[in-house]
């Protein structure tokens, strides 16, 4: 089994995203029962809540449904828990490597490095307007994608 952990600030836009959206690539790749999958936000704001609206939308648009997914904070169980911890911008890997236990063998990673797509953040489009949710979406499409193809074609690790 792998373990695959997305982590953003608030775990309302880009996190629950990239876990509705590697979860849809891995069930059509038939390799959901090879994963557990999930998401959390370094913050505290907006536990138990549902993702922005705006993200809900943009993965709607592409037939995945993260309306009933619930926004939780990153917990220190969590470092023992998944395998492989992916941050979303380079504050969250900050984080993450602060509050990584001593005996935690998770590796963390920045998610679009990891992916072979250079050492970028995914951009909070929290803020923002225009069309910062449609190019977040492409941006951990496209990230998902190729990490899937990292995590099992080069060893089969099953
Ligand atoms: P996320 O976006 O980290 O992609 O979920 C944000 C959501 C909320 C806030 C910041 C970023 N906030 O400050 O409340």
């Amino acid at each position: 089994m792998t373990s695959v952990l997305f982590v953003c600030l608030g775990n309302i836009c880009r996190s629950p995203l990239a876990e509705g959206i590697f979860r849809d690539i891995a069930r059509k790749r038939d390799l959901l029962d090879r994963l557990q999958i999930d998401s959390a936000g370094t913050g505290a704001w907006h536990i138990g809540n549902p993702p922005d609206p705006r993200s809900i939308k943009i993965a709607s648009q592409h037939g995945i449904d993260l309306s009933q997914q619930k926004a939780r904070q990153l917990s220190e169980a969590d470092f023992s828990r998944f395998e492989f911890i992916f941050a979303m911008d380079r504050d969250n890997l900050r984080h993450l490597s602060a509050h990584k236990p001593a005996e935690s063998s998770a590796t963390l990673s920045l998610f679009l490095e990891y992916a072979g797509l250079g050492q970028e953040d995914v951009p909070d489009p929290y803020y923002g307007g225009g069309d910062g949710f449609q190019r977040v979406y492409r941006m951990i499409d496209a990230a998902s994608s190729r990490i899937l193809d990292r995590l099992f074609t080069a060893s089969d690790p099953s």
